[in-house]
């Protein structure tokens, strides 16, 4: 089978589409035909092996943290899943940058109807993290004031979509190439980053920002000025600190493979309360050109990569 792979770390160039054996299915294993994977901002740093101390790669290593597909082949001791279904999972080693990967049958979930398989390949990473951050750590209820830092990238976008859901009043930051998009999504007030700063588009502070940029340390101190005392700023990339004596709870965190809150999200993608909006579909033996677009600022939203 064809699967997108690195031998070493570094730049783009060591991308390669290979002609690979077939994975099999060990005990408690589902073999999965690949309908899509996505992109995330975490692979460039992955390939470039900015996370080997944290992280460090079974080299060579095919390329895809996350995976839609169907159920082609069971291991032994598999009965939660058949062949035939139609699945969607994180995959945190990697392989879906290929025709057919393994996974776990107890870390993939039910993939949702409502939209084409390949989109659900957006779903697990960007997905999750945005659940996690709108329910678990900034537990955004109706009527807060909520900004998102980033509503244009794949998470920004599920966690406008989320804290709407919620019944917040949502913010978001997007320039002018995403701001359609993203009002799209349910904003109810857009900022163009670009052109304004953040305090002066603001109308008062707010009680929640959910952060997925990486920002320097001025814009944090900025993003942290605009919350009101009491409030919460959660970010997935930098930790944002309160200063010494503000009462504001601020949270860093790292998404955590949960498949009750993955299940949770295709409930709602599957009754319309969220949309999977995809920037991109792409050729999977286009993943090196991806990465390139993705390191010189050309990709936003979700792209997918279809073999
Ligand atoms: N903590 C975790 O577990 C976790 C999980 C997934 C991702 N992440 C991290 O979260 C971040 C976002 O991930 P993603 O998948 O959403 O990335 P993405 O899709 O690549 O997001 C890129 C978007 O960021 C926006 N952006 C760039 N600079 C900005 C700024 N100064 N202000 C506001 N928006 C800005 C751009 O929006 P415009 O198009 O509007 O310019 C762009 O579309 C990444 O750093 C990623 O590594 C963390």
């Amino acid at each position: 089978m064809r699967a997108i792979r690195i031998h070493t770390y570094g730049d783009a160039s060591v991308i390669r589409e290979e002609d690979v054996p077939r994975p099999v299915p060990s005990r408690g294993d589902v073999l999965i035909k690949v309908a899509a994977t996505s992109f995330n901002p975490s692979d460039v740093g992955l390939r470039r092996g900015l996370l080997r101390s944290v992280f460090p790669l079974d080299l060579p290593y095919t390329l895809g943290g996350e995976v839609a597909g169907t159920i082609v082949e069971l291991g032994d001791r598999v009965d939660t899943v058949a062949v035939g279904d139609r699945v969607i999972g994180r995959l945190d080693t990697g392989g879906a940058a290929a025709e057919y990967v393994t996974a776990a049958a107890d870390t993939v979930v039910a993939a949702p109807t409502a939209v084409p398989l390949p989109h659900a390949a957006a779903l697990p990473i960007a997905g999750v993290t945005a659940w996690q951050a709108v329910f678990e750590h900034a537990g955004i209820t109706t009527g807060q004031r909520v900004l998102v830092n980033g509503a244009g990238g794949g998470v920004g976008g599920f966690a406008v979509q989320l804290a709407k859901h919620a019944g917040a009043h949502v913010i978001a930051t997007a320039s002018p190439r995403s701001s359609e998009a993203v009002r799209q999504l349910g904003a109810d007030q857009i900022v163009d980053y670009t052109a304004l700063p953040l305090a002066a588009a603001l109308d008062g502070p707010v009680d929640v920002i959910l952060n997925f940029v990486v920002v320097g340390a001025q814009h944090a101190a900025t993003l942290m000025s605009l919350v009101r005392p009491g409030g919460v700023v959660v970010s997935g990339t930098v930790a944002l600190r309160a200063t010494a004596g503000s009462p504001v709870t601020a949270v860093r965190f790292v998404a955590r493979n949960d498949t009750s809150h993955l299940a949770a999200l295709v409930k709602l993608v599957d009754a319309e309360a969220v949309r999977v909006d995809i920037a991109a579909s792409r050729p999977l033996a286009d993943l090196a050109s991806v990465h390139r677009d993705a390191e010189s600022g050309r990709i936003r939203g979700k792209t997918i990569l279809v073999p």
